[in-house]
């Protein structure tokens, strides 16, 4: 029998005491011991529930109970959980989480002391929720170089966009139904602004060149400032704007960035739609590969984290090597980075053609009084240069 302690009853918590309970033949069956649920730290009581005995709101009974051999951490937040983590790594527990800022802000620490005390850290469900990528990336890929991973990374502006794309509404509208579904927090800061986003794809670059990317250097943009008029363009150009968490191996070194952009019917992630996440790998030898799914949530995302602790059963007093490493991989500035714009101005078409040289003017329907163009193909830094020959630019978005 293994028995585990969850931090956190709330979605993430009392989803893996569902799953632990829907599956759990199955369940023990691959672990090959029986997983049963012995505390729930929370705050709160929880008079009248099924696991109304096991709640404590004390963490010392946890940390200082020998038989817990698993602490699963689904607080969210850095603090008290880098804390709680840290101490029941030392006391040789294993741990899961779904946090993923504890992960882009510890992860490095966390894993090396796992690695110390041959015993496991995971964070499957941080990324992606139900998708498994972090396993793949440490356990499969392994023969390839990772060149490119691009993902549709959060699930409640990827509603969002698709509901402006399939209903012509506006930001205000479709942020206050995603709120009203329980995707979007009541404060959808880090949802809208990319900071979900951006210690997603932290973490995947972490993983991917096996040091740590500190996400405070990943540029990132969110879709606050994108509107009914920006999609009625897109449109107009048989694309998508999407939300893409993207990191690039060059030969200078890993560029990442966080905003949107517009997709062509081609783009592997064109079709990602409503809450699913999508992640696009490219491999130096594998080529392409994409993992879809359900990326938020509590049971997709307790899945992963029941998941982590059927491995981490299966790997006893044995640490499942993760190459990521605390030695920081200095990102490069993205502004040699190439795409094509999207950009709509107040500026006459001369004016546009003079400063950027030949672009494609769009007419997007029901748009009056401004210009739509689309340039050639231009650094970052290009881009910034030739836009400040212009007046009124209302909007740019890059294009892939
Ligand atoms: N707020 C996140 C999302 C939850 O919408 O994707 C999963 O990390």
């Amino acid at each position: 029998m293994i028995k585990i302690a969850i931090l956190g009853y709330g979605t993430i918590g009392s989803g893996v005491v569902e799953v632990l309970n829907t599956n759990q033949e199955s369940i023990a069956k691959r672990a090959g011991d029986e997983i049963q649920v012995k505390y729930i730290l929370d705050l709160r009581d929880f008079p009248g529930d099924p696991m109304e005995d096991k709640v404590v709101h004390d963490y010392d009974i946890i940390a200082d109970d020998p038989e817990i051999q698993v602490v699963v951490e689904a607080m969210g937040g850095v603090e008290p959980a880098y804390t709680f983590v840290k101490r029941a790594l030392l006391s040789g527990k294993n741990v899961t989480t779904s946090n993923k800022a504890l992960v882009a802000k510890h992860g490095a620490e966390l894993i090396a002391i796992a690695k110390d005390k041959s015993i496991n850290f995971l964070f499957e469900a941080s990324v992606g929720g139900g998708i498994p990528i972090i396993r793949p990336l440490n356990s499969s890929l392994t023969a390839d170089e990772i060149e490119e991973i691009t993902g549709i990374l959060n699930g409640t502006t990827n509603y969002m966009l698709s509901k402006m794309t399939f209903e012509g509404l506006e930001f205000d509208d479709v942020l206050k139904d995603a709120q009203s579904r329980g995707y979007a927090e009541a404060d959808p800061t880090a949802d809208i602004e990319g900071y979900d986003a951006c210690r997603k794809i932290a973490i995947l670059t972490s993983m991917v060149c096996g040091q740590q990317v500190d996400f405070e250097e990943i540029y990132t943009e969110g879709i606050s400032k994108i509107t009914a008029t920006d999609i009625r363009y897109a449109k107009a150009m048989g694309r998508v704007i999407k939300l893409l968490a993207t990191s690039r191996k060059t030969e200078e070194g890993y560029c990442a960035m966080v905003a949107p952009f517009m997709l062509s019917q081609s783009h592997p992630l064109y079709n990602v739609n409503d809450v699913f996440n999508a992640i696009f790998v490219h491999g130096n030898v594998l080529g392409d590969a994409m993992f879809y799914g359900s990326g938020a949530g509590k049971l997709p995302t307790a899945s992963a984290v029941v998941a982590d602790i059927v491995d981490i059963a299966k790997h006893l007093n044995k640490n499942i090597l993760i190459s990521w490493s605390s030695r920081k991989m200095d990102l490069i500035d993205c502004k040699k980075a190439k795409s094509r714009f999207f950009v709509r101005a107040n500026d006459g078409k001369e004016a546009i053609q003079q400063s950027f040289g030949k672009v494609e003017f769009i007419e997007a329907k029901d748009v009056l009084g401004e210009t739509g163009f689309l340039t050639e193909v231009m650094s970052e830094e290009d881009y910034a240069q030739k836009a400040n020959g212009l007046k009124h630019i209302l909007q740019r978005i890059r294009v892939v």
